[in-house]
């Protein structure tokens, strides 16, 4: 069976036990481990209230023992994704294509992450990628494990999408986004992965959330969107990351390999405006958790620090508060191209 959007995306619904995780050598005999009721809660989980949706939606559901597959689409062009954010960036490097502006948590063994980021179509104006989400680390360099969540505007799409991404070696030649190769297994038939989410937030207007958690079931780190247990990463697929993640990052990037006509790019990160302008105007990342290995979400407050690889262009704030309704927050994002970003 397939659903095809509005916007053009088809969704293949696909047997679950034929989706490419199981393409992967360690995965041949791999029993899925679907959801039980054992499921972390997150502090104030219920606050955001956003119905998320994609286009395919409007002409049905994937029957059950399926799952939603997205089929790529002949005017795609796939960036690289190598999305690292960067400490050691020189900020005053005009050669980088890539620039970050992200808040990490560096306080050691994270066994999960959550947060609630606001969703907005970037203009990208012919750069590769524009991405809003979280990224996991354990290792550096060729050892170095990665998991990343979030939504990204891809220079076909122009529509923020659902995006998920890991590697095991330092971006080097394990991974993939999506389920572009083997490794996520997804067992809910709700989300397509790499298809576009709605709503989408306006300036000044109504702000809308995609909620995140990555965090860690036994020895597998499992993805839940909004309310819905969207699938896993085996745990097998890593090394560094078998125990916790020592890192954690979440913000935006832009990647940019288009000739710059001498100035800087004018891709936008976020919603295309300055932290400094605030909520409902600037790109958000609320409620920062963290789940210890008790398995109990706490609000992230210790070891916060902020980079930005060009503040000028794309920057972002730390905000703690603890006792109010956003927690621990971020804004991030800016134009590119501007007056101060030359
Ligand atoms: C899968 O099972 C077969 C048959 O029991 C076995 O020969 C093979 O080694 C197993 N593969 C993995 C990756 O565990
Ligand atoms: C967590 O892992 C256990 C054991 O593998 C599994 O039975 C359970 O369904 C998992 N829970 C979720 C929420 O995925």
């Amino acid at each position: 069976k397939s659903l095809q959007g509005k916007d053009g995306d088809v969704i293949d619904c696909v047997d679950i036990y034929q989706q490419p995780a199981f393409d992967h050598p360690l995965l041949k005999n791999h029993t899925i481990q679907m959801e039980s009721s054992s499921i972390p809660n997150i502090i104030n989980g219920e606050l955001y209230n956003t119905e998320l949706s994609q286009s395919w939606h409007e002409n049905g559901e994937c029957p059950e023992g399926t799952i939603p597959i997205r089929r790529s689409r002949n005017d795609e062009h796939y960036a690289p994704h190598n999305t690292t954010p960067s400490v050691t960036a020189d900020p005053n490097d005009d050669a980088s294509s890539k620039e970050s502006a992200v808040v990490y948590m560096n306080d050691g063994h994270y066994y999960g992450v959550h947060a609630a980021l606001n969703v907005w179509a970037p203009a990208l104006n012919d750069a590769d990628y524009s991405v809003s989400q979280l990224w996991i680390f354990s290792g550096t360099s060729a050892e170095q494990n990665v998991i990343e969540a979030g939504w990204k505007v891809n220079y076909a799409s122009k529509e923020p999408q659902l995006t998920i991404y890991w590697t095991s070696d330092g971006y080097s030649s394990t991974g993939c986004s999506n389920l572009n190769c083997p490794g996520f297994v997804q067992t809910s038939r709700k989300f397509a992965l790499g298809a576009s989410i709605r709503p989408v937030s306006s300036y000044m207007g109504n702000q809308f959330y995609i909620e995140i958690t990555v965090y860690k079931n036994f020895t597998n780190w499992n993805l839940r969107v909004q309310n819905e247990e969207l699938g896993y990463w085996p745990g097998t697929l890593f090394t560094n990351l078998a125990v916790s993640a020592e890192k954690v990052a979440l913000g935006g990037e832009v990647s940019s390999s288009m000739p710059k006509d001498g100035h800087h790019t004018s891709a936008q990160m976020g919603s295309g405006h300055f932290p400094s302008e605030g909520i409902g105007k600037a790109s958000f990342i609320r409620n920062l958790q963290y789940m210890d290995g008790d398995g109990k979400f706490n609000d992230a407050i210790e070891g916060l620090t902020t980079h930005a690889t060009k503040p000028s262009c794309y920057d972002v704030i730390l905000e703690n508060n603890k006792n109010g309704v956003y927690g621990t927050h971020l804004y991030f994002g800016g134009p590119g191209y501007s007056a101060t970003c030359p």
